[in-house]
């Protein structure tokens, strides 16, 4: 029973925890209906394991053929679920799209869990479940606020509804992980982060204009109230977003949970502000950014970074990378995946 089903495993924050978990000797199977991923991703996963993990194409809607993938392989023992809907701005356009997707695709899979008996289950929340906190750096602890967008109040009801669906499955262990800002690559610059059409993330904008595929970067308002001006956020290292997956997976299967519901913040406690990124970025590559400031964006706050000492502490995790590595993995597979295309034509 070492085999981690991974919902998302082609996407951004999935395909590095897949390698994570390959490296570490688990078993794999990736569903992903490859609405936000392509297939090339395994390509990418093989290239630095050595291994293909297992991958099915299905839509986690589908509850039929989700149960036949629990049927194919009875080994499955835990649950890794990061497939999702995650535009902000575009979840306001198409609530309704994301409520089907992100709370029927959790529902199914919590069927299957009854069905076939797999008890372990790692979700990935989000800092947005906190909107603009009261106090920073933020714990486990702070208040929920009322979503400001469709997409954040998926992740609300999709916590609400794993901590009601262990009540009567006193089997379940859940442990939610709520990351603040994922950036960077793998270093290998095989498998990253790629949007598809323009950017709402502020790094791949940062590399897609770097490398001429926009012509400028827009930052969202100088005028917060914060050391500089500009927005603060605290920016995790996606493989060290990753490796607590691995950690989280460990902790429930050898049941070392404090209680059948726990949360942790994933960050690195340092907030950082989008000059300071834009600063950063330009030192490191030597290129000059064309940047311009523009209003506000909507529902945006000011600014949000973590206190990761329950997860530091409890999990026995910390984030490693610095900065200057991080946005270096970002611009070396964004070199990568242009001079890719471009070969393609
Ligand atoms: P992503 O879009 O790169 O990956 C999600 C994957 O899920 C994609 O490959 C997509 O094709 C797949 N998918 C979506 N709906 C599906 C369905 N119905 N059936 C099967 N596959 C489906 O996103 P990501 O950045 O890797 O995010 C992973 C998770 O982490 C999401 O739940 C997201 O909400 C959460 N999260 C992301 C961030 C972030 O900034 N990237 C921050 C906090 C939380
Ligand atoms: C970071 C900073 C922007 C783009 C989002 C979701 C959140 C979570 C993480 C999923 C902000 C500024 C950005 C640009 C800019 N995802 N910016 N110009 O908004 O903190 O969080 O991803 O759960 O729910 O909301 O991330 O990368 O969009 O923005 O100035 O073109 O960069 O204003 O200060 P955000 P981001």
């Amino acid at each position: 029973m070492n085999r981690v089903l991974v919902t998302g495993g082609t996407g951004y924050i999935g395909s590095h925890t897949v390698v994570e978990l390959m490296e570490k000797g688990f078993d794999v199977v990736i569903i992903d209906n490859l609405s936000n991923s392509q297939i090339e991703v395994l390509d990418g996963i093989a290239g630095i394991t050595g291994k293909r993990p297992d991958f099915e194409q299905v839509d986690l809607r589908d509850k039929a053929n989700t149960f036949n993938v629990f049927r194919k392989y009875p080994d499955i023992g835990s649950i890794i679920h990061f497939a999702a809907f995650k535009a902000v701005g575009e979840s306001v356009e198409k609530p309704l799209e994301y409520y089907h997707n992100n709370i029927n695709s959790l529902i199914y899979l919590l069927e299957a869990m009854n069905a076939f008996r797999v008890n372990n289950f790692v979700f990935s929340s989000s800092c947005t479940v906190y909107g603009e906190p009261d106090t920073l750096p933020v714990t486990e602890n702070a208040p929920i606020k009322k979503a400001s967008s469709p997409y954040g109040n998926t992740k609300q009801i999709c916590e609400e509804i794993l901590q009601d669906a262990l009540i009567p499955n006193p089997d379940f262990k859940i442990i939610s992980l709520r990351y603040f800002n994922p950036i960077g690559a793998h270093p290998s610059a095989l498998i990253g982060e790629l949007p598809v059409g323009v950017p709402n993330n502020l790094v791949p904008f940062i590399t897609q204009t770097a490398i001429g595929l926009r012509d400028e970067l827009r930052v969202f308002g100088n005028d917060y109230n914060t050391p500089d001006g500009y927005g603060i956020r605290d920016y995790i290292n996606v493989v060290d977003l990753s490796r607590a997956h691995v950690i989280a997976i460990e902790r429930l299967l050898e049941n070392r949970q404090k209680q059948k519901f726990e949360i942790f913040n994933l960050g690195t406690g340092k907030g950082l502000s989008v000059l300071e990124i834009i600063q950063t970025f330009e030192r490191i590559t030597g290129k000059k950014l064309k940047y311009r400031v523009v209003d506000r964006r909507d529902g945006d706050v000011e600014q949000v970074y973590a206190d990761p000492s329950y997860a530091n502490n409890e999990l026995g995790w910390k984030a490693e990378k610095t900065l200057e590595e991080t946005l270096l993995s970002a611009w070396s597979w964004e070199k990568y995946i242009r001079s890719k295309y471009n070969a393609k034509g």
